[in-house]
């Protein structure tokens, strides 16, 4: 049972909040490294409700800051991004992407005091085609030790879209793998099925047991059930400190990625998705489909998504939202075609998380058995938010961004007899790993 106070210590992430300031210690993905032309427009955007824009200058680096100008706090965003730095419309003054004020034209030469004046600057590095930008006031940190950032960047692909709640039910909606068998595949026809097709164990059986432990990143699950003949089929997955999942919607061998959930504000959420291009995961899969070659109803790949605007919230949105029902179709749900109206998992899982409103109300909640990972991932949580207030003891990944580097999610099938974390720790060392050639073990 989460209290009203911890659900809102776990849910506010501004400036002075206890989960704020533990995730102003970690990188955060803000941004596709494409969003930012040398000398082009600057973006509005926000990460964890400060109000920044970002711009690429004449040499082709990022600078991140609060959007409001130190001269008297008109927006940056209405600036002129030129020749080494962006330029406040208001009084001229031009600030590099550190922060920096290097000219002040509408103050007389002998009273100009630029260098004393700093735009309130973020650190920003590029890196697999994302902005990565630290708040912290810390010494920044290495980014995470992630096995999908050992890859070299072309064979990295990134995609973005953005969530309309906060980022801990979005979170949750990732490491709650109950859900898979109602309202992603609750249709599905089972004897049409083979056992082949990743959707077969998640239907047959649509009641997994569990085993949830803290991990060194986070928490980790398996689910499992039973595939016959001494086999279990395992669905692993992780939750990372502060705000990443890995998602078992993927061939475990060669599921190296990350998906991030960074909070934009309290009511709205960014996921950042991550991913090996020689990975065997949903979106390199085909669609799901029966044996005779029949998709799936609902498990339509590809999201729809809305022109970007220069709007704060206007980056990434999917074109069906709360104001569409999600695209919610009550015929096709009516008839089992799709069995929750709704085409295409990711929408599915949006639209759920959305409708819970901004914020869930966590006194309202019955948890129950399948929520073990949720209950645990929400009290690491806490634990470290309060380590690190009370004590100030860092929260994993900070220093430690290595622990990263042991997490892979996904599923397969083995007559492995293992206890459940020793067939974890086997599969991974026979697993195809992002990196040079020679250290890819399956290929
Ligand atoms: S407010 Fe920006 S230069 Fe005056
Ligand atoms: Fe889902």
């Amino acid at each position: 049972m989460t209290t009203a106070a911890e659900g809102a210590e776990l849910t506010q992430t501004g400036p002075g909040t206890p989960m704020g300031e533990l995730m102003r210690l970690y990188w955060m993905p803000a941004l596709k490294s494409s969003e930012l032309e040398r000398d082009g427009a600057p973006v509005r955007f926000m990460l964890l409700g400060e109000k920044l824009i970002a711009f690429r200058d004449s040499a082709g680096k990022v600078g991140v800051m609060d959007h409001r100008c130190p001269h008297r706090g008109a927006s940056l965003f209405l600036g002129r991004n030129e020749e080494g730095g962006i330029r406040c419309l208001y009084h001229g003054w031009k600030f590099d992407t550190s922060g920096q004020c290097i000219d002040m034209p509408s103050v007389p030469a002998h009273q100009d005091f630029k260098h004393k004046v700093r735009a309130k600057a973020y650190k920003a590095v590029e890196r697999a085609g994302l902005v990565w930008v630290y708040m912290g006031s810390r010494e920044a940190p290495p980014l995470p030790g992630f096995q999908i950032l050992d890859a070299p960047d072309e064979e990295i692909n990134v995609g973005m879209i953005q969530r309309d709640c906060n980022y801990l039910q979005a979170i949750e909606g990732e490491i709650d793998t109950a859900h898979f068998g109602y309202l992603h595949g609750g249709h599905a026809d089972v004897d049409r099925l083979d056992e082949s097709e990743p959707f077969y164990f998640t239907v047959t059986n649509r009641a997994p047991e569990f085993h949830v432990a803290d991990a060194p990143w986070g928490t980790q699950y398996a689910g499992y059930r039973s595939a016959g003949a001494g086999r279990t089929y395992w669905r692993y997955s992780n939750f990372l400190f502060p705000f990443w999942t890995q998602a078992p919607n993927g061939e475990f061998d060669s599921h190296a990625h990350a998906r991030a959930w960074v909070p934009i504000d309290d009511h709205h959420c960014m996921y950042v998705f991550i991913w090996w291009k020689h990975a065997r995961a949903a979106n390199s899969l085909p669609q799901p489909a029966y044996k005779d070659g029949t998709p799936i109803g609902g498990t339509g790949r590809g999201n729809r998504l809305l022109a970007n605007t220069t709007d704060w919230m206007g980056r990434w949105r999917m074109a069906d939202n709360a104001g569409n029902d999600w695209g919610m179709d009550r015929d096709a749900q009516r008839s089992n075609a799709i069995y929750s109206g709704i085409d295409g998992i990711h929408l599915q899982d949006q639209a759920i998380t959305e409708s819970m409103g901004p914020i869930v109300d966590h006194t309202f909640e019955h948890l129950g058995p399948s929520d073990q990972m949720i209950t645990r991932t929400r009290r690491r949580l806490l634990r470290a938010s309060r380590a690190l207030s009370e004590q100030g003891t860092l929260p994993p990944g900070v220093e430690d961004g290595g622990v990263y580097h042991g997490a892979r999610s996904g599923y397969f099938v083995s007559d492995d007899q293992r206890a459940w974390q020793d067939v974890y720790t086997h599969r991974l060392a026979a697993a195809m790993h992002p990196g040079p050639l020679p250290a890819r073990a399956a290929e």
